[in-house]
């Protein structure tokens, strides 16, 4: 397994380029399935979930074709196939995205449960159960989800907890259904209104996008042509690198990013000390060279502080100035970067759902281990701060989620290198 080597101790400067979203391209990449003609994603990132997708896609019969840009270009009618098999849904949650578009399509849909994984639970029953509600035949068996529907109808589906990937295949498979569909208590997750406006580009009618009511109107099919979608900016990514910056007290900006996703990060930055200038499509932050201040931090769904980013500003707290509190609400089990970071110094107590952060004067490198993609992300950053060389291993799990991040930290001056194995 490949490895990062992190010489901390440099301050981080210059600008680089934002790649676009994950959590954008597999919904989006998901939703091509339900379009009758070719249809063209820009600006994916070039990450291995992106690679698990279209293996996902492939081995159903949709033709892909991406070019040295990264425009993959998707053909779905080719499809003989409508399952998710469990080699694939195991290394990427996210492939439960292929559930919705192939049983509104199709009438189908074989998908392995996702089962456990390191940050909790992470049931699919709200998907499951708005989908019987629309009008599906849904049976769970030896592992797997066995969907089946002649048309799907639309109806009000009131979600008992704020999903992302629940609102997410509810919506793809609403636009297909007879009548009209409401989401209410839906995310607002900026992905989740990209791939809104991706469905509407298709064809799809879709109202209420950015808001916590969706409304579907169902259609006979989505057969749109020439199109050419371009997925949002990754503001995780951009959330990430900003952090990196301040933790080295150093000073950088970033390019293609949309910073109205990004709202209450750069709140916390702000707090933190640093100076934020934004632009239509860019961000800058400096630290004029000072540490940072500790800040307390409770994750919540958009527009609240994103979970996504919560072991990011863990790395940032430990080497902060002061005492910062760190509080998870949308999933359990999301600290396994604390024991990590207490290996290299960092003064960390988890009580309950919350990490007390209080700030040392120096953190010393040590092999950690990477157990999920964001704190692999956060971890790296510790790395950035430390004493010494540290070691990260396993870190296929950084590979699913960040952008050559070696080339792009190092692009901003950072020591930092991969052994592959
Ligand atoms: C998505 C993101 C992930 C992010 C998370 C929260 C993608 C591919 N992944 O994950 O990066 O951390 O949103 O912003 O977009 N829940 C249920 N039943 C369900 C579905 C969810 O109880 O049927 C619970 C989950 O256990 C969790 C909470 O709802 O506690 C939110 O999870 P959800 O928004 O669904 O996360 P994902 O969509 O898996």
């Amino acid at each position: 397994m490949d490895k990062l080597i992190i010489t901390g101790g440099t301050q981080l400067s210059g600008e680089l380029r934002i790649s676009g979203a994950k959590n954008a391209a597999l919904p989006i990449l998901a939703a091509t399935l339900l379009c009758e003609e070719p249809v063209t994603v820009g600006n994916i990132p070039h990450l291995h979930d992106i690679t698990t997708t279209m293996q996902l896609l492939g081995q159903m019969g949709v033709q892909l074709t991406i070019d040295e840009k990264m425009n993959i270009e998707v053909h779905s009618s080719t499809i003989t196939k409508f399952e998710a098999p469990y080699e694939l849904v195991k290394t990427m949650r996210a492939s439960i995205l292929v559930l919705g578009p192939l049983l509104a399509r199709f009438g189908e849909a074989n998908v392995s449960l996702p089962g456990g994984c390191a940050i909790g639970s992470r049931p699919v029953d709200i998907h499951i159960d708005a989908l019987i509600k629309m009008g599906a035949d849904i049976q769970v068996e030896a592992g797997y989800i066995h969907a089946k529907v002649d048309r799907l109808k639309g109806c009000k589906l009131i979600l008992d907890k704020v999903t992302v990937t629940g609102t997410e295949n509810l919506l793809m498979a609403a636009t297909l259904a007879e009548g009209t569909t409401i989401i209410e208590n839906a995310a607002k997750e900026p992905e989740v209104s990209d791939l809104a406006h991706f469905l509407n580009a298709m064809g799809a009618k879709i109202t209420g996008i950015d808001t916590a009511i969706l409304t579907i109107e169902g259609v006979e099919k989505l057969d749109n042509k020439n199109i050419h979608y371009n997925i949002l900016p990754d503001r995780i990514e951009t959330g990430t690198y900003l952090i990196a910056a301040a933790i080295t007290r150093g000073s950088i900006k970033l390019k293609d990013v949309r910073p109205g996703t990004l709202d209450a990060v750069l709140d916390k930055l702000k707090e933190a000390g640093a100076e934020i200038t934004i632009g239509e499509n860019w961000i800058k932050l400096d630290m004029h060279g000072k540490k940072p201040k500790a800040v307390n931090i409770r994750t919540a769904p958009y527009p609240a502080f994103p979970t996504d980013m919560q072991a990011q500003f863990t790395a940032l707290n430990i080497v902060a100035e002061g005492v910062g509190t760190i509080t998870e609400t949308v999933f359990e089990n999301r600290f396994m970067h604390v024991q990590e970071m207490q290996r290299m110094g960092a003064n960390i107590q988890l009580e309950s759902n919350t990490a007390i952060c209080t700030g040392s004067e120096k953190i010393t490198a040590a092999p950690v281990m990477a157990t999920d993609l964001r704190a692999s992300a956060s971890l790296v950053i510790a790395g950035l701060a430390a004493e010494g060389d540290t070691l990260v291993d396993r870190i296929y799990h950084i590979d699913r989620g960040y952008d050559h991040i070696e080339e792009k930290l190092s692009q901003l001056g950072a020591t930092i290198r991969r052994i592959p194995r």
